[in-house]
């Protein structure tokens, strides 16, 4: 299962600021923190606050992708019971408001090579782009195909088993990123727009629409677990990039 959704913006944020700690030079100003200063959980936790806005454009040098928008090409989410079990396929996503993140929460074992962090959003994350989905709700049949707004209103996502490991390569050291877990912990509304969802019969499309909205905490939890997996490869690729740009000591100066 392969699949990827909207809350994964975060992650990509968090992987990208924290690889921000190394000097930055142009347009981004990144102050180093250093690990022998005894403020430096908070130095670091504000200073990757601090670069958040400041990625809607991306990185280059770092191979960062524009933040906000993000683009993700495909994002499968599959479910196969329950009374709305619905595979659905997201593809050519636009994914507006990551940086609107705030950093809740940091912890960081530099040693051991482990991190939590938590994120809320000041503003809702929206995608938009292109959907299928199949399956069915109670015991309508979905067989439908086009635009999508799928837009989360307060989610809150949580990073909950970062880990990684030294490797060598040239004489330096790099963090090779073996896992992220990605957990969805609240929301306050999912608001879902699906056009011609059931195909051929708009009426019927709106209803559905309609139920879909109503019972969004049900789809939700139905599709909860793919979507957290989804993100988390995504977030994981787009952090490993980056950090095998950057030596750990210019991540994380002693
Ligand atoms: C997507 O849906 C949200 C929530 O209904 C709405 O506020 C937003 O304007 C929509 N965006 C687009 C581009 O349609």
């Amino acid at each position: 299962m392969y699949s990827r959704i909207s809350q994964l913006v975060c992650f990509v944020l968090l992987v990208g600021v924290s690889v921000f700690a190394a000097p930055a030079k142009k347009n981004i100003q990144f102050k180093a923190c250093r690990r022998s200063d005894p403020l430096f959980l908070q130095c670091f936790k504000n200073e990757l606050q601090a670069v958040i806005p400041l990625l809607n454009d991306g990185y280059p040098k770092y191979r960062l992708p524009p933040l906000d928008p993000f683009d993700l090409p495909a994002l499968d989410i599959a479910k196969g019971s329950g009374a709305v079990s619905v595979d659905l396929s997201l593809q050519k996503l636009k994914i507006y408001g990551l940086s609107s993140a705030r950093l809740e929460s940091l912890s960081l074992d530099i040693d051991n090579l482990k991190s939590n962090a938590k994120f809320t959003f000041a503003k809702p994350i929206t995608l938009i782009g292109q959907y299928t989905a199949k399956g069915k709700v109670q015991v309508l049949p979905i067989n439908g195909k086009g635009p999508c707004n799928i837009t989360m209103v307060d989610p809150t996502l949580e990073l909950t088993n970062i880990e990684g490991s030294l490797v060598e390569r040239n004489n330096q050291k790099y963090i090779d990123l073996k896992s992220v877990t990605l957990k969805a912990t609240k929301m306050s509304k999912l608001v879902l727009k699906l056009d011609n969802l059931f195909q051929g019969n708009k009426e019927v499309s709106d209803n559905l629409n309609v139920f879909l909205n109503e019972n969004w905490e049900l789809l939700f939890e139905e599709l909860r677990p793919a979507f957290e997996e989804a993100v988390a490869v995504i977030l994981k690729e787009v952090a490993s990039k980056v950090l095998q740009k950057i030596p750990k000591d210019e991540i994380f100066p002693q």
